[in-house]
């Protein structure tokens, strides 16, 4: 199977932070979202993956490199303009040739990885398969109508009164019926070929299109809440590691990871934290819930429930809680639940 990994995209909900890199490189548990998302997909098989990228693909290409170091091969493809998730797909219709292919966004994260609808899609073997799960408040996301044996009877795009409770989430499982699908049908009202439409185009031709509930956790992590809540979500199941260094006025207190070349001085950490590589934290009190990035600078402060991006200097201030900190005093709070 093949993968396709859609990271295109402006991120215009998590500006001004987005301002200097794409959403998909923003980190969840010091790794950006689209590393976490070349794992799932290898641990589903899938050694061939195609990114879709936009403006920010130099960046991206970057980060990701040629795949090897996650042990699959990534061939990077463009897109001049955001055009939709199935002109994305369109345009890799060479890459993808006549294979089974999952389609990943790349603002996804599926913590417990995608091995069980992978599985579920190999056995039952669909032309098409969701998944889904329910949320509260679905209109943010294309809404699936189901039969009680999990088959689509319909999907729509974003809708103002939900038909069901269950989001369809960014992982779609394909055959290569999908294409003739995307070649019919013409762009949505915001002017965008939308995958939700090719695939109930395929329910209403007739073709076997299913579902399957995904029963880990799951966000789009488009906007500063959802980034913060996966970075706390993703503390929980912390191994702790003092790799770096901790001086003797310095304590730590639960889950705590200090990478390799961190140095903690006359601080108190409150696990779960997470200390990336080469930072240096002093008289501080760092935590609960604190993931701070790589090569960061934290002297003097206060800070719970928060991610501080690679690079950044936080130096004193009142203490700050439920925030993502980005360099040059880029600072969101949230109001946390
Ligand atoms: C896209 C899809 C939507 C899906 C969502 C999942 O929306 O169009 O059907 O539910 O991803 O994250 P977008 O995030 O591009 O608004």
């Amino acid at each position: 199977m093949k993968a396709l990994l859609l990271a295109g995209g402006k991120g215009s909900r998590l500006l001004p932070f987005t301002r200097t890199m794409p959403k998909q490189l923003l980190p969840v548990a010091n790794r950006p979202v689209l590393a976490h998302a070349v794992e799932h997909l290898r641990s589903v098989g899938a050694r061939d993956v195609g990114v879709v990228v936009g403006e920010w693909g130099r960046q991206i290409r970057d980060s990701l490199g040629d795949g090897s170091r996650f042990g699959v091969r990534l061939t990077y493809l463009r897109q001049d303009s955001p055009d939709g998730l199935a002109h994305c797909v369109g345009l890799a219709r060479s890459f993808l040739g006549d294979d089974d292919f999952v389609v990943y966004l790349g603002d996804n994260l599926f913590k417990e990885g995608l091995e069980a609808p992978a599985r579920t899609f190999r056995e039952r073997g669909p032309q098409v398969q969701l998944t889904v799960q329910p949320r509260p408040d679905p209109r943010d996301f294309g809404v699936a109508v189901l039969t009680p044996g999990n088959r689509v009877l319909r999907v729509v795009e974003k809708p103002d009164h939900p038909p069901s409770d269950l989001a369809v989430l960014g992982a779609y499982f394909f055959r290569p019926s999908i294409h003739e699908a995307i070649s019919s049908i013409r762009p949505s009202p915001r002017g965008e070929l939308e995958l939700t439409d090719a695939v109930q185009w395929l329910v209403d031709r007739g073709d076997e299109v299913t579902a399957v509930r995904y029963d880990g956790y799951w966000r789009d992590v488009g906007r500063v809440e959802d980034l913060l809540e996966s970075g706390r979500h993703y503390l929980e199941g912390l191994t702790p590691d003092l790799s770096g260094a901790l001086d003797a006025e310095s304590s730590v207190e639960g889950a705590v990871e200090i990478g390799s070349g961190a140095k903690v001085m006359r601080s108190r950490i409150i696990g779960p934290v997470m200390v990336g590589e080469g930072t240096v934290i002093e008289d501080s009190v760092v935590g609960p819930g604190v993931t701070v990035g790589r090569d960061c600078h934290v002297r003097a402060a206060s800070i719970a429930r928060s991610t501080v991006l690679d690079g950044v200097t936080v130096d004193g201030g009142d203490g700050f809680s439920g925030c993502l900190v980005g360099p040059e005093g880029l600072l969101a709070c949230q109001e946390s639940t």
